[in-house]
């Protein structure tokens, strides 16, 4: 049986393939909503002749708080993984169309032996191959191509989308709940648009990263933006952090990711400082953190020992952060210790 959802989505599905001109209307055999985030509605569609993925963003984000974002972001997304393309066309996928007028577009539906999503990887823990390098390593290629002439920075000129989307739901709300911290997250806000800025994707995550043959494909741009690249290989990290909190099987592993993959970044920024911009990263990793407990999109799966423990830990570093992230991790190795 099929829910009132299930068929709206087998209807925009079966629209936009034919708007798209992939297909007639009979020729969608099936539509299998794929487990998403907060943020779309995302299925795998059958045609005769191949699966394809397509993608629509939602006006109310699936969050507790009320949450309302631009859903032009669906066409932000798709551009950025144009520019991507173009960049480095092994990390990424074949796109198929966007239409302006649904609000989605359709892309290759990457699946297969070669392919894992990050996430289900680490929690798999299987043999980590090194992807936080890799990831640190296409991401700084992304940024480095992102300020060379020739570069069109236009489609991501969209300051007030990524307020909506990154800076007022983490910073400002958290700033809220903490007003000792609130000229320090405030001013990180700022920060994100003064330091020399970058094609940003906004949500790296081990859950929008697919693994082909080795070699990372991001997915879900739909934040991207111009502004300081730091805050993209802060939010990893903060993930990354966040898992090392909650499991500690993989606690150590997570916690090397984070300097392997800062030690891939670094070596390939040429648009600003390396030492600058680290010190930028480990602002960002402690208030996202903070965030990731105390703002709009809290991580769903700390208990509440471990939300306080983050929160305790982060506040300091939130106040005054360190400039290395050897000296960030060694703080969050040291004080997660007997968790
Ligand atoms: N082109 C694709 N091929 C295969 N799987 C995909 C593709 N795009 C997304 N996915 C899967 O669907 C999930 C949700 O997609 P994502 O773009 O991250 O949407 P959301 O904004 O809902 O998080 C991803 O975590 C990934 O597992
Ligand atoms: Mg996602």
């Amino acid at each position: 049986m099929h829910t009132d959802t299930e068929d709206g989505l087998k209807e925009r599905c079966t629209a936009l393939v034919a708007e798209l001109g992939l297909g007639r209307s009979g020729d969608v055999k099936s539509v299998q909503p794929l487990p998403g985030g907060v943020a779309s509605d995302i299925a795998l569609v059958e045609l005769p002749d191949r699966k394809i993925c397509v993608k629509f963003a939602l006006q109310q984000l699936k969050v507790a708080d009320a949450w309302h974002a631009p859903i032009h972001r669906n066409l932000t997304e798709y551009k950025w993984l144009q520019a991507a393309a173009a960049i480095d066309p092994k990390a990424s996928l074949k796109l198929l169309g966007h239409s302006s007028a649904d609000n989605g577009f359709a892309m290759e539906y990457v699946a297969g032996d070669n392919v894992y999503l990050w996430k289900d990887a680490t929690m798999a823990r299987q043999a980590d191959t090194g992807e936080a390098a890799v990831v640190g390593r296409v991401l700084a290629q992304i940024h480095a191509a992102s300020v060379r002439p020739g570069f069109d920075r236009t489609p991501f000129e969209n300051r007030d989308d990524f307020e909506a989307l990154r800076l007022a739901p983490y910073f400002r709300t958290t700033a809220d709940r903490h007003p000792d911290l609130s000229d320090r997250l405030n001013g990180l806000c700022d920060a994100f648009h003064e330091a020399p800025t970058v094609l940003v994707h906004g949500d790296v995550s081990p859950k929008n990263i697919l693994f082909r043959d080795g070699y990372p494909i991001l997915l879900d741009a739909e934040c991207a933006t111009l502004g300081d690249g730091a805050f993209d290989v802060a939010f990893c990290m903060s993930l990354l952090a966040l898992g090392a909190v909650h499991h500690r099987e993989i606690r150590n592993r997570q916690i090397e990711a984070i300097l392997e993959m800062w030690d891939a970044y670094a070596a390939l920024i040429d648009w600003d400082g390396a030492r600058a911009t680290e010190a930028r990263v480990c602002a960002f990793l402690a208030a996202l953190m903070l965030a990731r407990i105390d703002g709009k999109s809290p991580v769903e799966y700390l208990t509440d020992q471990k939300q306080n423990a983050v929160r305790a830990i982060m506040l300091p570093l939130v106040a005054e952060p360190p400039a290395r992230l050897g000296d960030f991790c060694d703080v969050l190795r040291g004080r997660i210790a007997d968790l």
